[in-house]
């Protein structure tokens, strides 16, 4: 079986390559590096000591889409390409809906046009809103987003919707992914941001490693035990296995399926930087400062339905994040760029 992973050089979708690979799928990696280096492909043929295909391409490009899926037999396509900065969103929104939606509509057009009608798509916890309560569970009415990116993901989630309405024989799963962080074992790859992080965890491990002076903690006044903000955390790694389950289902039946990807379980901000610092023997400087703009108190999965219908569930800790997130910080200060 042969999956084509577009966005597949980014920070999930290289750890998600690595697990098809060891999965034993045949693979065809599409990006433009709007987010990535090139360098992540070799690090992943180490990884397995497998090969793949790669093409460049913006997933926008209908022509250079179809020379890909006529020069490959495509089974099944997981749609990682996408930017992800919700700060950045707020500020290029057009960016946001060409690249995003308009993106996803070139895809699944070109898809379409060569019969291959199986699709995993990376959607976001997100799309809950504010109107919902954790833990989120995939029978909730998606909300209202606080950003474009967030908007972003709605859109896609509903165009996806559309498609199989009118078409039965698309078989789609939604994953919506809850915090993604820690990195491959090896060290090898991992997140990549662009300059001074947005999300806490890279935020946490480069002040760890002294690129940045002090991490400051978005609000303790939040009504969770420690007034900071409370995430449900999961290891990429195990992120990346939920895609292989998901990709089994499309291989196997029609419809739209959603699931939930997420541990099931909330940690504040604090306590992820109390376990950074002991599982790693690091210090992590901090202060509080005031609440993030578009935040909520707390987010975390139902998890149920993708182990009752996947088989799968998160298995790594809050400690394998932190650990694994330092491994990669350590053995790669500057990210990719050495
Ligand atoms: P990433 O930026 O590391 O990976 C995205 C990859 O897609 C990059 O390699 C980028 O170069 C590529 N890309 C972007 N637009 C493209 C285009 N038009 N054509 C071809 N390639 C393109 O991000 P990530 O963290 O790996 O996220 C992957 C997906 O998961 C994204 O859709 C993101 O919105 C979604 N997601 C991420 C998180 C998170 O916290 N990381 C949470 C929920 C959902
Ligand atoms: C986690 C907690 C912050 C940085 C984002 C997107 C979401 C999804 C995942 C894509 C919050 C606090 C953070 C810092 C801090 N992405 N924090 N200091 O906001 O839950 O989710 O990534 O779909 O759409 O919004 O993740 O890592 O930014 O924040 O105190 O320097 O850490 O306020 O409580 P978030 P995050």
């Amino acid at each position: 079986m042969s999956i084509l992973v577009a966005g597949g050089a980014g920070y999930i979708g290289s750890h998600t390559s690595v697990e098809l690979l060891n999965a034993g799928y045949d693979l065809v990696i599409v990006d433009n590096y709007c987010n990535s280096s090139p360098l992540v492909l070799d690090r992943i043929k180490t990884i397995t000591g497998k090969d793949f295909k790669f093409y460049e391409c913006n997933i926008c490009n209908r022509e250079g889409m179809r020379k890909i899926f006529q020069q490959e037999k495509i089974d099944a396509v997981i749609h990682f390409a996408g930017l992800k900065a919700v700060g950045e969103s707020c500020v290029k929104p057009l960016e946001y809906y060409e690249n995003n939606v308009w993106g996803s509509v070139a895809l699944l057009e070109v898809m379409k046009e060569f019969g291959c009608k199986k699709i995993v798509f990376s959607s976001s916890a997100t799309v809950y809103g504010s109107e919902n309560k954790a833990p989120f569970v995939e029978t909730m009415p998606v909300g209202t987003a606080t950003n474009p990116y967030g908007t972003t993901k709605i859109y896609i989630e509903n165009i996806l919707q559309d498609l199989y309405k009118s078409d039965n024989e698309w078989s789609i799963s939604l994953l919506r992914y809850f915090n993604p962080i820690g990195a491959h074992p090896s060290g090898l790859i991992g997140e990549n941001p662009n300059g001074i992080p947005n999300n806490l965890m890279p935020y946490v491990s480069q002040v760890a490693v002294g690129k940045l002076a002090c991490l400051s903690v978005n609000g303790n006044d939040y009504p969770t035990p420690d007034g900071t903000g409370v995430r449900d955390y999961i290891h990429v790694v195990d992120l990346a296995l939920g895609h292989i389950k998901a990709v089994q289902r499309v291989l196997k039946k029609t419809g739209v399926d959603i699931y939930n990807l997420g541990t099931g379980k909330g940690y504040s901000v604090l306590e992820v930087v109390e376990t950074f610092k002991r599982v790693n023997g690091v210090d992590v400087p901090y202060k509080i400062a005031p609440r993030r703009p578009g935040d909520i108190a707390t987010c975390y999965a139902n998890a149920d339905k993708a182990y009752k219908e996947l088989g799968w569930k998160a298995e790594r800790n809050l400690e394998d994040m932190c650990r694994d997130t330092w491994n990669w910080q350590k053995k790669n200060p500057n990210g990719y760029e050495q």
